[in-house]
């Protein structure tokens, strides 16, 4: 399924809003195909007092998405390749992800992508991962 047709116009907004435009964004990177399709995105914003995450302040919050036509091609790591860059000349400590308690799939990729799982929430597994650099 395109992704286009897997987010419906509300969420398309909400990523607009939330991640493309978000005023706190460090970095939102997309994925394309040769043809310039698009096959993902993944966006870094730094952590404001009352978060709708309960992120602390100044940590990086990410959210990633990949089509499911482009799954497990290696999308998902070549972003974070980006994000980890923006990050590090952002001067970020730590970011963290909110990720579904059921949803094993995002939580192997994020520990794949070296986070740690920091805290747990009702609906919730919250992995963070640590700077070398900064
Ligand atoms: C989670 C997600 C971003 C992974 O992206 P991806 O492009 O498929 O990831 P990659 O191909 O780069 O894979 C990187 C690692 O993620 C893990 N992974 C990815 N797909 C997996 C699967 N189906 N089963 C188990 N582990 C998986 C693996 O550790 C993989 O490394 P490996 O292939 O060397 O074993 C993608 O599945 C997605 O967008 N899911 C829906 C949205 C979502 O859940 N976002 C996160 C919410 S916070």
């Amino acid at each position: 399924m395109p992704m286009a047709q897997r987010l419906s116009i509300g969420k398309s907004k909400f990523v607009l809003e939330n991640y493309v435009s978000d005023p706190v964004g460090i970095r939102c990177s997309l994925a394309e195909d040769e043809q310039g399709a698009l096959l993902g995105f993944q966006s870094l914003i730094r952590s404001t007092e009352g978060n709708r995450y309960g992120t602390p302040v100044g940590w990086g919050i990410i959210g990633t998405h990949v089509s499911p036509d482009a799954a497990r091609t290696g999308v998902g790591t070549a972003l974070f390749v980006a994000s980890r860059k923006a990050a590090i000349e952002a001067g970020l400590t730590k970011i963290e992800a909110f990720i579904g308690k059921d949803n094993k799939i995002a939580q192997s990729y994020y520990e794949r992508m070296d986070f740690e799982t920091c805290r747990h929430t009702d609906t919730g597994v919250c992995k963070a991962w640590t700077s070398e650099e900064n």
